[in-house]
């Protein structure tokens, strides 16, 4: 029988059954195994498999005194202009002086979508089918150069598709982003259980291994040493957002000005709810602290509550856009004073059986974790939310087909191009949602935001007609 400490280590733990098949494995296909099982940490799977599988731990998240989260109104909706003016200000002074960095996390498994490849290559735009790594590129470009600061982008991917996403960019040559200002780093990864909290195999030679949720995007910083290259560079503050969302606004002058100006260490844009079954997190405060809860963890009747005005009672929702600050990143990352609390999600794990004969279950049999990044906002000093217009910096491509589709994002930023040459005077025609009758595209290198657009559609002379359709650039 095998021996080897490592091996030893997880008899005694209780999880020798990794090691089942080991002796029929070949040398390197070991290696493999040990290497794999070296990634775990084995007192963190005890305890996360004493908590959240002991019996009646499925109870859900603690509701009680949970209220309505108060955020910055957008000036348009009763908030206050001139401190609206001030923040944008104090953002473009830190962007000028080269103290924020973009962060994309892009290591999860885009199984709604079904595209085979990491989700960043998928072709978002409307006429030149850029992928959403690119429309990211071009606005980071775009921005360096509004700002006269070339900007850091951190972007964290996952074991399964950080070599695609490297060798994916290196074939476009960076989509003309200085090299050396891009920074790969992959997640961590977190063992599936059993109902019986034993670590399940997903092979005769392989655990079952996933990546451990947008949260680990903290701890990878610091483990990659991205947040050291970034004291280096003397950057401060990162802007998170996610690979699936190209109306994003990967650096938004306004909203790093709060941040910085109210001293937060963290902050988060949120946009009022659609309608009440709307699929998004809520902003609450318990005990004093910000929180979100999950759209599956809030009752349904506490979701359609609404205030006297008639408006939705907990109407914040989250859209995966957040600052946060280096060092509040590291301490939570190093665990000081800080855990970020795992998620239990039940799920089909294909495994192996005590034979080693694959197993594809028809219902769930196993149990992954995974940390959210929007937990660390209750340990973060004065975390503020800021309101933004939904169609400004959200279309997220989540499902093949329907709500959040390639064919929403399409016609959203359509809409976005239009609003944009609308504002600027140029004659358009769109139907009654906003969608202009003919394609169009923005190259962000030309325009990536409202203000970036004006800018560049005052120097266009004559200008161009819109009414057969245009690509700008
Ligand atoms: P989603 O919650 O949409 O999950 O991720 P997903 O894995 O991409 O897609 P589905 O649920 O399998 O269809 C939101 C964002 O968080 C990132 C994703 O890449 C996306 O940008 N993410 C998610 C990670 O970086 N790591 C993870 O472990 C999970």
């Amino acid at each position: 029988m095998a021996t080897d400490p490592l091996i030893e280590k997880f008899r005694t733990a209780g999880q020798g059954q990794v090691f089942a098949f080991f002796d029929e494995l070949a040398p390197d296909a070991q290696r493999r195994l040990l290497a794999e099982a070296a990634e775990i940490d084995l007192a963190e799977v005890t305890r996360l498999t004493q908590t959240l599988l002991a019996p009646g731990a499925v109870a859900g998240v603690n509701l009680g005194g949970l209220e309505p989260a108060p955020y910055e109104a957008l000036p348009a909706k009763g908030g206050d202009a001139a401190a609206w003016a001030k923040a944008k200000a104090a953002g473009e002074i830190a962007l000028r002086a080269g103290r924020v960095a973009a962060f994309t996390v892009a290591g999860g498994q885009g199984t709604r979508l079904g595209y085979d490849g990491p989700k960043g290559t998928f072709p978002v735009t409307p006429v030149k089918h850029k992928p959403l790594f690119q429309v990211f590129a071009e606005k980071i470009l775009a921005a360096g150069r509004r700002f006269g600061r070339p900007l850091h982008w951190f972007i964290m991917t996952s074991h399964h598709n950080h070599a695609a996403t490297e060798a994916f960019f290196g074939e476009h040559e960076f989509f003309g982003l200085d090299k050396a200002r891009v920074h790969f780093f992959p997640q961590g990864r977190m063992p599936a259980v059993d109902f019986a909290g034993k670590i399940m195999l997903e092979g005769k030679g392989a655990i079952a291994l996933s990546p451990d949720g947008h949260g680990g995007s903290l701890r990878a910083l610091e483990r990659s040493g991205a947040l050291d290259l970034m004291q280096r560079e003397h950057v401060d503050t990162l802007s998170y957002f996610q690979v699936d969302n190209p109306l994003v606004r990967c650096v938004d002058p306004a909203f790093i000005g709060w941040h910085i100006l109210r001293g937060s260490q963290m902050s988060s844009k949120m946009v009022t709810k659609a309608y009440a079954e709307e699929k998004l997190g809520h902003f609450c405060v318990q005990g004093g602290r910000l929180v979100v809860v999950e759209y599956s963890d809030l009752p349904m009747a506490m979701q359609r509550e609404t205030a006297a005005d008639g408006r939705l009672r907990f109407e914040a929702g989250s859209i995966a856009i957040h600052l946060l600050d280096r060092e509040f990143v590291r301490h939570v990352a190093r665990g000081e004073g800080v855990a970020l609390p795992f998620h239990r999600a039940d799920k089909k794990i294909p495994t192996v059986d005590a034979t080693g004969q694959p197993v594809q279950p028809a219902k769930a049999n196993g149990v992954k974790f995974e940390l959210f990044v929007f937990d660390a906002l209750p340990f973060a000093r004065n975390p503020l939310v800021i309101e933004t217009n939904r169609k400004d910096d959200f279309s997220p491509v989540k499902n093949a087909e329907g709500v959040d589709s390639p064919q929403t994002c399409r016609d959203d930023q359509l809409r976005q191009f239009g609003r944009w040459l609308r504002a600027s005077g140029a004659p358009l025609a769109t139907d009654s949602s906003g969608l202009p009758v003919v394609t169009l595209e923005v190259s962000p290198l030309f325009g990536y935001d409202e203000d970036s657009f004006a800018d560049a559609w005052k120097k266009l002379s004559p200008p161009p007609k819109v009414s057969d359709g245009l690509y700008l650039s």
